[in-house]
């Protein structure tokens, strides 16, 4: 298999390669002065499998990640993967007004259309690591917003159970397949491996209901105990979260999300728990965005630290190897 960097190289690629020996592929990316991109695939693909691993952190990364594809097709590629570890827009997956767009499905079908097959990391509409069919998913979203579903209800279904139950009788047989694969369990690792005596003392904090069950499954690796906090969303960077008895007096408290994008959620999260009488605060988690930077944190937190599916300053836990077995 040859393997295809994106520009912005974060050497997750490189990674990946070197823990199964394929061989590293060559594009000529640039940028024209009105900021439209330019592919060049330099490798000879004809006939040969090929992996691009790129995330998509902004509309750019996109635009990169489609022409590579649709290029790597052209010169005659065999089969080809797109290996989006950060797939953005995937929070957009449910339609709450009429007329909205369903964004993670668009950006889905055209990956799609130019790829064979699909693998990221903790898609945030997936809670399950597996492969999925989002085409049901979508269907089913949609179809609930035609019931007029408040978001209130959606957090009482498990999409999940329900995609696994009308996989079978997809109505418009549309295919749409996604595998998502499950780095909590790497981030869990790495906290459990800090100070494996005091684990007990750790309480893994999902910031929401939503991130309650990676907490689960977290505290489980670690050997602790486990909650949730009960967040409402008010705007695209503020979240209330309801203060709730949390016997966290004294405690080693882990917040672990699937992602960090503004750091809203995680820094009212961390206050709350401060006023907890919490002693040590950490904050973990798969997607370092970060896109109003990670100055917020230091003054909340003791050790902020996520995956390498971006490049960031806190990106210390590597997922090479988990991307690297699934290929
Ligand atoms: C929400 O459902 C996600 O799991 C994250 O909690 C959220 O996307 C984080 O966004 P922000 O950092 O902007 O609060």
């Amino acid at each position: 298999m040859i393997i295809f960097d994106g520009s912005k190289s974060s050497g997750l690629a490189e990674k990946i390669a070197s823990f199964r020996d394929f061989r590293l592929g060559e594009l000529e990316i640039k940028q024209f002065p009105d900021s439209e991109i330019y592919v060049r695939v330099l490798s000879d693909v004809e006939n040969k499998e090929c992996a691009v691993v790129k995330s998509t952190r902004n509309n750019d990364d996109i635009i990169e990640l489609l022409l590579i594809l649709d290029a790597l097709g052209d010169c005659g590629a065999k089969k080809i993967t797109a290996v989006i570890p950060y797939l953005s827009y995937m929070r957009q997956d449910k339609r709450f007004n009429r007329g909205e767009a369903l964004s993670a499905r668009t950006i889905l079908k055209l990956i799609n259309n130019l790829s064979d097959r699909i693998i990221t990391v903790n898609c945030h509409f997936l809670n399950k690591e597996g492969t999925f069919n989002a085409a049901c998913y979508f269907d089913l979203t949609s179809k609930f917003f035609q019931k007029d579903m408040t978001s209130d209800s959606f957090d009482n279904i498990d999409f999940n159970e329900k995609i696994k139950e009308i996989e079978g009788n997809n109505s418009n047989n549309s295919k749409l397949i996604i595998e998502n694969l499950d780095a909590f369990p790497v981030v869990a690792k790495y906290f459990a491996g800090k100070n494996n005596e005091n684990n007990k003392k750790i309480v893994v904090i999902a910031p929401d209901k939503g991130a309650l069950n990676h907490a689960k499954r977290a505290a489980e690796i670690i050997g602790c105990e486990f909650d949730y906090l009960e967040k409402t969303r008010l705007s695209g960077d503020e979240v209330k979260i309801k203060t709730k008895k949390l016997a966290l007096k004294d405690r080693d408290v882990l917040i672990l999300d699937d992602m960090i994008s503004t750091g809203g959620t995680i820094c009212t999260a961390a206050k709350v728990i401060k006023k907890s009488g919490a002693r040590k605060i950490d904050i973990g988690c798969v997607h370092g965005v970060f896109s109003k930077g990670t100055k917020m944190f230091e003054k909340t937190s003791d050790e902020l630290v996520c995956t390498n599916t971006l490049d960031a300053k806190a990106s210390r836990i590597d997922v090479s190897g988990l991307i690297a077995a699934a290929l």
